[in-house]
């Protein structure tokens, strides 16, 4: 099987912990001795410092990473309004194109051994006109990664998003379910991985509690786990 240069972080919505799951995959790809850069084709609801806009996950990306590359590298574009990136670029006169997007990518993808791209929101966002955060996924011909909510809701939402990636031809690795808040485990949360394991026939990596603490004695060990998962299944070389 190929082993690939990157991986598409996706999630089933806004705020699911897509950005977490790309830190604790990177501390835990950096600690198998690989190079690895993240990359945030877009981010909008960025704050204004300093005449600034400051894009904090791609911030957040770069701390866990230790790379020096231009923030312009890592993240093209970035929008002030919390919308969809489409919306927000038409309201702020930002032209997106992916040719710009897709250079980025290409200049990280020649220089570290794996790119993790954090898309924004999920599959089917608008970037610009009609080009979705899914068609970003097969320009950069990663295959993905989805992370799910552990409770109610989740089946459908972890299905629909399966199924339109592989409509369109996209190979997804498998999903994260992620505890993005503290939410006590009842009957669905229990039962959740196996029926989106059974009726997708897509592996369950993990199941991330809930840890504001990332390193030893929180969810370091769980990254570490799926990074191992990805290796033997050979998605994934490690170097040491
Ligand atoms: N397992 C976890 N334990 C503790 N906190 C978490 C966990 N997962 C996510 N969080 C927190 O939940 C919030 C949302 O997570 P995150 O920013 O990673 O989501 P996202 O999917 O990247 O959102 P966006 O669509 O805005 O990019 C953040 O404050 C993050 O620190
Ligand atoms: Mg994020």
């Amino acid at each position: 099987m190929r082993k690939n240069k990157g991986f598409f972080i996706t999630g089933t919505d806004t705020g699911v912990g897509k950005t977490y799951v790309a830190s604790g995959l990177i501390s835990a790809m950096i600690k198998k001795g690989l190079t690895v850069s993240p990359f945030k084709p877009v981010e909008s609801g960025c704050r204004m410092r300093k005449g600034e806009l400051i894009p904090s996950d791609t911030v957040s990306l770069m701390k866990v990473s230790h790379i020096q590359e231009s923030i312009n590298t890592i993240n093209p574009y970035r929008l002030k309004h919390a919308l969809a990136p489409s919306v927000a670029a038409e309201i702020e006169n930002v032209r997106i194109n992916k040719k710009t997007i897709l250079s980025a990518f290409k200049r990280l993808a020649d220089r570290y051994d794996i790119t993790i791209v954090e898309g924004a929101g999920g599959l089917m966002v608008p970037v610009y006109r009609k080009y979705l955060v899914i068609d970003i996924a097969k320009d950069l011909n990663l295959p993905i990664i989805i992370v799910s909510r552990p409770g109610l809701g989740t089946i459908n939402h972890t299905l629909l998003t399966i199924e339109a990636a592989q409509q369109r031809g996209l190979h997804v690795l498998g999903v994260i379910i992620n505890y993005a808040e503290p939410a006590k485990k009842g009957l669905s949360e229990k039962t959740n991985p196996e029926v989106i394991e059974r009726l997708s026939r897509i592996p369950v990596l993990a199941v991330i509690p809930f840890s504001k603490n990332t390193e030893k004695g929180g969810t370091e060990g769980i990254f570490k786990g799926i990074v191992e998962k990805l290796i033997k299944r050979e998605h994934l070389s490690g170097a040491n």
